[in-house]
């Protein structure tokens, strides 16, 4: 039955097989990646069961199923559920070889009954602590059969105290930091959303044992690579093991797969660290910088954007004088928002005009060019604002093309922001959103930025272009079409820097973040909302791609709102003009001062030293080869109270400076690592909304 396959080559085992070519020897399979190890081994029968996930023993016996499949046998949530050609619900999973190629192991899996096979993929990271895992599914059966559940990765973590982290919210309201102790039964956490996926939850969870602390104790991180609905179950069975299963949320999306076509889940990295959170963030850092982020080790420019300055409200005149002022404060790339574009329905308001993506010869009678030509020899860079999967029906492309949007047959159709979602499963449409990017892109090469949008969420799944059987691929053809055009762009316009938006962060997984070079967290600019936000990204995103803007939002002091948008991508989204004379030269100040930190700020390892869920004070620390910077905020009153840093050499002398004062800067002298370290920083007493940053740099 087994076709041809890799021969084994499993660890600890001499070579055993059955009749049918299950490897039936006890092999023990290791996954390694530095500190953090996951084991397998085959049984005697050839299942594969799942020994250990870091420094935690998973359920022995049948409870401890690597990837369980449904119908023969597993109760509880299964990893896989088929139904084969002839209508069988079952799916038994057997070994039938193991391959290593450098740090790449995949464990093939076959059903004796069926021409069925599973390749669990596992490709390790050792330099970071992390292993990234996927499954691919394909057959040979005599016809199509069908997907109901068909997970990405499945672990099980055995008995403990274990607490779940999950990062939800709403818009302009992320990254709530929520955690609760594991208890039995099982546990969802998902998106059913289709697109804007992640508005509600994002797809990442942390699991400790016992609460999860920053500096010490054993934590798992996992982080799906998928724009889409997503589905973490976590369930504590009742032998007491706790068993994790991740991947796309097959919620009304059963897939039909036909002989010969292989089906591959999304990744799901998983990052572990026995030394606490803080050491974890460092690692899954490191690993975004250097292996999910486009240019991740490339400093970012600081960015005016015209969002909360103008709104839809400008005209050329109004762009360039926004030029001139983002050049006197010394910023050095100038965003453009929504609103550029559409005639026949001009874009004056989010009613109408998305989906025509021409300039509007009212508010820009000589085009974006002369913009960016503009922005260029005033010694900018010029950026422009997408939705290219959106429409409103009151647009020439929707006149034209009623059925690229997604919507049921018969039902009024359901608008979100007064717009719909175009259907990305669709060739035609795909070709359209990636023209709409290539044909302003080649149009205007002085575009070297743009902010990609999404901003609904499908409520009525239905595809004109999928068959009647096929509906249910809808939700999984619009995320594969998605990077199909997201990746022809990239590769098409391989200078052009995107920021990965959606009406704030309803798009912030790894896959997405792939084809970028950051995030737009959330339209939540507070800075007072947005300390904590831009706290609960940090577990899973690096300074460099969480972009972070000074706004009047709140109306809070411009010092707050730039100590809070400094410790991530710095960017602006303030008309310099209506600034006061004091706050002009503060911006100007503080902007010359990111310059200074900029890289140990984006680079840096981050060091979160109070939390604002405990408050009175926030605080972080960002350092990069020996130089650091470090943040403290109050939102409320905050008393005078030392703060020990952390990552110092004891012997060293640093100078420590006060920067970001309305005032001058203040010397704080020489204070040895050892002292910083144990008694600490001394921080003044802060008012409400009071704020400090300092230089801590190596004599
Ligand atoms: C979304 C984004 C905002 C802005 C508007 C424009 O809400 O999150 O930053 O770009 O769209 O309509």
């Amino acid at each position: 039955m087994p076709s041809s396959t890799p021969s084994a080559s499993g660890q600890n085992s001499a070579e055993s097989r059955s009749s049918q070519g299950i490897l039936v020897a006890e092999t023990v399979i290791k996954i390694e990646a530095g500190d953090f190890e996951l084991q397998f081994k085959t049984d005697e029968s050839g299942r594969l069961l799942i020994l250990s996930c870091g420094a935690w023993n998973s359920a022995s016996g049948p409870d401890g199923w690597a990837y369980p499949p449904s119908g023969d046998g597993w109760v509880f949530e299964p990893a896989l559920s088929v139904v084969h050609h002839d209508g069988n619900r079952s799916t038994d999973l057997r070994v039938e070889a193991i391959e290593k190629e450098g740090h790449l192991t995949t464990i093939h899996l076959f059903d004796p009954l069926y021409a069925f096979f599973v390749k669990l993929k596992f490709q390790a990271f050792p330099a970071y602590g992390v292993i990234e895992a996927w499954t691919e599914i394909q057959h040979q059966e005599p016809g199509e059969i069908t997907l109901e559940a068909y997970a990405s990765s499945s672990l099980d973590l055995g008995e403990g105290s274990f607490h779940l982290t999950q990062f939800c919210g709403d818009w302009a309201d992320e990254a709530h930091v929520v955690e609760e102790p594991i208890n039995r039964g099982i546990k969802i956490i998902d998106s059913k959303l289709g697109v804007r996926a992640h508005q509600f939850t994002a797809p990442w969870i942390l699991v400790s044992n016992g609460p999860a602390q920053e500096e010490s104790g054993e934590v798992l991180a996992g982080s799906l690579w998928w724009s889409g609905s997503f589905k973490f179950s976590v369930e504590k069975l009742p032998m007491n093991s706790v068993r994790l299963i991740a991947g796309i949320n097959p919620f009304g999306s059963a897939i039909n797969l036909p002989a010969g076509e292989i089906f591959a889940t999304p990744k799901m990295t998983w990052a572990w660290s026995a030394t606490g959170t803080g050491d974890l963030t460092r690692n899954l850092h490191r690993y975004v910088r250097n292996e999910v982020l486009r240019e991740g080790n490339t400093e970012r420019a600081i960015l005016l954007n015209n969002w909360e300055a103008t709104y839809f409200d400008f005209d050329e005149a109004k762009v360039i004088s926004l030029f001139d002022g983002a050049k006197a404060l010394g910023m050095e790339l100038f965003l453009l928002d929504d609103g550029w574009f559409a005639n026949k329905h001009p874009r004056s308001g989010d009613h109408q005009g998305l989906g025509d993506w021409e300039p509007n010869t009212e508010k820009l009678p000589n085009g974006i060019g002369i913009l960016a030509d503009v922005a260029q020899k005033k010694g900018l860079r010029f950026g422009l604002w997408f939705e290219p999967e959106m429409v409103n029906p009151k647009s020439a492309l929707f006149e034209e093309h009623p059925d690229w949007v997604i919507k049921q047959p018969g039902r009024e159709l359901e608008l979100q922001r007064n717009q719909l979602t175009l259907d990305l499963s669709n060739p035609d449409v795909r070709e359209f959103a990636f023209k709409v990017l290539d044909s302003a892109l080649k149009e205007t090469p002085g575009i070297s930025y743009i902010k990609w949008d999404c901003n609904r969420y499908l409520t009525q799944p239905g595809s004109t272009y999928l068959s009647k059987k096929n509906q249910t691929h809808l939700q999984v053809d619009y995320v594969h079409g998605l990077y199909e055009v997201m990746e022809r762009v990239k590769a098409a316009h391989p200078n052009v820097e995107i920021m990965m938006c959606s009406g704030g962060g309803g798009r912030v997984d790894y896959a997405a973040l792939s084809f970028a070079h950051e995030v737009w967290p959330s339209d939540m600019t507070d800075p007072s909302r947005r300390i904590f936000i831009q706290w609960g990204f940090s577990y899973f995103m690096p300074a460099i791609a969480t972009a972070a803007h000074v706004t009047k939002m709140g109306e809070r002091p411009i010092k707050f709102a730039f100590d809070v948008a400094m410790s991530g991508r710095l960017g602006m989204d303030v008309d310099a003009e209506k600034l006061t004379l004091e706050e002009h030269a503060f911006a100007k100040k503080a902007i010359q001062n990111y310059k200074q930190i900029r890289e140990i700020i984006q680079m840096g390892d981050l060091y979160r030293l109070e939390s604002p869920y405990t408050g009175p004070r926030a605080s972080l620390q960002l350092t990069l080869n020996n130089r650091s910077v470090v943040f403290a905020y109050a939102t409320d009153g905050a008393p005078s109270q030392n703060l020990s840093l952390r990552a110092l050499d004891p012997e060293a002398s640093y100078q420590v400076r006060e920067i970001n004062r309305l005032d001058e800067d203040r010397d704080l002298g020489f204070i040895s690592g050892k002292e910083l370290l144990t008694s600490g920083l001394p921080i003044d007493a802060l008012g409400t909304f009071g704020s400090q940053v300092f230089e801590v740099l190596p004599y």
